[in-house]
């Protein structure tokens, strides 16, 4: 992934034709409190453009800062052919009220033998620090545990990238590995820190958290 994973490997479909992640998927939504998890649609050009134009949000990514909206248009189709194939969802963020995107959540590469997916995330800089990403990576993973019938959710983030941790690891994620040096982008190289969620890790937390409210 790196969040921003439509951007380490967004235009670069290299396992384009593995047999095992297949089943087309249909046009989906989620819901929590705040937010509406939906398709990326042609009016999220902007919004999508502003929100990786952004080079603060852009600094752990496998990609430059965006520089033309194109990139946006692009990305808006790649998530439609995405779902279609059944190997990625895009999933746009929107808010309840207004329907404004404030950023994407993806889950990538689902594996339909292994049972596994990886999981991306990245929100407009406005945005941040509201608990957003939170609820928005809660409703991704119930889908891609319960929906789906993941056994494993994993990520793969910048060790300097304290929010993107400090999020993962708060839903429950376990760090399992370094790979050094695994990214090469804007001419810094960077590790690779890897995260892992397993269903049954998933299902005793929610269980944890619904007696401790009970
Ligand atoms: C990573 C990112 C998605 C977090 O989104 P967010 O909605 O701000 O996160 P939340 O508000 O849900 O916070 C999740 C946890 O991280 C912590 N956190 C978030 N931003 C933080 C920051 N800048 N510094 C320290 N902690 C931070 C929150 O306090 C919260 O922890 P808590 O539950 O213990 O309070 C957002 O910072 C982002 O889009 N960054 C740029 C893109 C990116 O790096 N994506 C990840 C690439 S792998």
């Amino acid at each position: 992934m790196r969040a921003s994973r439509p951007l380490r490997r967004t235009l670069d479909d290299r396992q384009h034709n593995r047999g095992h992640r297949m089943g087309a998927l249909q046009s989906m939504e989620l819901r929590t409190t705040r937010l509406l998890l939906r398709s990326l649609v042609s009016h999220d050009r902007e919004p999508l453009f502003a929100i990786h134009a952004d080079a603060q949000v852009m600094q752990y990514s496998n990609s430059p800062a965006w520089q033309a909206i194109a990139q946006a248009d692009e990305l808006i189709d790649q998530s439609t052919k995405w779902l279609e194939s059944g190997r990625h969802i895009c999933f746009g963020v929107a808010s309840v009220d207004a329907d404004g995107l404030i950023g994407t959540c993806t889950l990538y590469d689902i594996d339909r033998t292994n049972l596994r997916a990886e999981v991306g995330f990245v929100l407009g800089s406005f945005a941040w620090r509201q608990g957003f990403m939170t609820e928005a990576l809660t409703a991704v993973l119930e889908h891609a545990f319960n929906t789906l019938d993941m056994n494993r959710v994993e990520a793969d983030t910048d060790p300097q990238n304290h929010p993107a941790i400090k999020l993962l690891e708060g839903l429950g994620f376990q760090r399992e590995g370094l790979l050094r040096e695994r990214w090469h982008t804007n001419g810094r190289k960077s590790d690779a820190a890897f995260y892992g969620l397993l269903r049954a890790d998933w299902r005793r937390r929610v269980t944890q958290t619904t007696n401790s409210v009970a």
